[in-house]
């Protein structure tokens, strides 16, 4: 092979993300003129919250253009750190165990690049992340899956991941509310999991950027304020993406034990230097008005809880489909394979027949299923059952 088309093997193994795949293929077909039906975005509808592009703007202007310290402005990490040990629990947290970065993916990457060496196994829950394994893989590690269907409401349990833990594992990845199926776990769950993780001497990178889109009264908890133990093991990364509407920000966050911390932070000022610094300024408003911010997540809920409930029931509708009912972030995890086909032809058939954009279940570790965001609006959710249940009628 000519040197010019040579790929690194960390290049040439990567599978490029399969939900952006989705995402960028419907959009070209939009632009083409085409009617799309889109499930497959990972991001609100929603614009961010006027305040919080005022801010970002003002800083703009005042000048907030230059470099800004490589784990982030002073100011967002202090703010974030009292924001996780009032809202979240954690205890004894100092702004230095904050990072910022250039999105919640990048927190994830250098959470696994800080504790992960090569040959170091990972559990990775399934259905999982579709970032997960990859990340892993960059970095040298080994992902274990750890498989959790419907029946198991996608939630492992203490015994599963006990088993999956040998001498070489490192790390365990938990995402509670989790995409894709919307599984969020229960306080006692999490406890469970983190106490056979302390039992093992394993971290735990807990990643919980969907906490505050919760449905049914259900509630988020953080695995690093379960006791001090537990705080010196888990490394908890989340970002401003789905919150705030804001994923073209690319702000992400992480907080962990000050060594790891200070890891991370090294990590980053030799890769990226660091997040953006005026949508840091951005950032702040948000955790600086806490009102504006509950409200504008309020809102933001109610009109995701409808459309949960209206695609859930579409779903639950048409024959061949088995959808449970998720209680977190904005996906549904139907299982599709009553219908006799794997998840990758049967997306894209809908695509190709229907116009409907969802995302294969293979790529989370689940090929029996699809994954489907209701970070839509309701007419494309009305438009687009009525399609999928045509397409899966005449499958049948
Ligand atoms: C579970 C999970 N973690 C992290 C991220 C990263 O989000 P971002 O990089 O936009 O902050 C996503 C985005 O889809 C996600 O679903």
């Amino acid at each position: 092979m000519s040197k010019a088309h040579y790929l690194s093997p960390w290049a040439s193994n990567i599978s490029p993300s399969p939900t952006l795949a989705v995402d960028a293929k419907a959009k070209a077909l939009a632009a083409a003129g085409e009617d799309v039906c889109g499930f497959g975005a990972g991001e609100p509808d929603f614009d961010t919250p006027e305040f919080i592009k005022e801010a970002c703007v003002k800083a703009l202007r005042e000048g907030k253009t230059k470099y800004a310290p490589a784990p982030g402005v002073p100011q967002l990490r202090s703010l974030l750190a009292e924001k996780y040990q009032k809202e979240n629990g954690i205890q004894g947290l100092e702004a230095s165990q904050v990072v910022v970065s250039p999105g919640g993916k990048f927190s994830c990457y250098l959470a696994i690049l800080s504790v992960i060496g090569p040959g170091d196994e990972v559990v990775i829950p399934a259905p999982y992340w579709v970032s997960y394994p990859e990340m892993v893989k960059l970095a040298g590690g080994v992902p274990k899956v750890v498989f959790a269907g419907q029946e198991a409401g996608f939630k492992i349990d203490p015994d599963q991941l006990r088993a999956a833990i040998t001498p070489k594992t490192r790390l365990v990845i938990l995402n509670s509310p989790s995409n894709p199926t919307g599984a969020v776990y229960s306080r006692a769950e999490l406890e469970a999991l983190v106490d056979v993780a302390l039992e093992k001497d394993v971290y735990v990178m807990s990643d919980e950027i969907y906490e505050y889109l919760l449905y049914d009264s259900v509630s988020h908890h953080s695995p690093a304020s379960f006791s001090k133990e537990a705080a010196e093991r888990v490394i908890t990364v989340s970002g401003f993406s789905k919150t705030f509407s804001m994923t073209g920000w690319r702000l992400g966050t992480l907080v962990a034990p000050a060594p790891i911390a200070k890891a991370v932070a090294a990590l980053q000022s030799q890769t990226s230097s660091n997040a953006t610094t005026f949508a840091q300024y951005g950032a702040i408003a948000a955790l600086e008005h806490a009102d504006q911010s509950r409200a504008a997540v309020g809102e933001m809920l109610t009109v995701f809880d409808r459309r949960r409930e209206k695609l859930l029931a579409g779903l639950q509708a048409i024959e061949g489909i088995e959808c449970a009912r998720a209680q977190g972030a904005f996906y549904l995890f139907p299982k599709i394979s009553g219908l006799g086909v794997d998840s990758d032809t049967f997306a894209t058939r809908l695509l190709e027949a229907e116009k409907v954009a969802v995302v294969p279940g293979a790529g989370f570790g689940a090929p029996d299923y699809m994954r489907l965001s209701y970070a839509t609006s309701d007419s494309v959710i009305e438009k687009g059952l009525a399609r999928l249940a045509r397409f899966c009628s005449a499958l049948a």
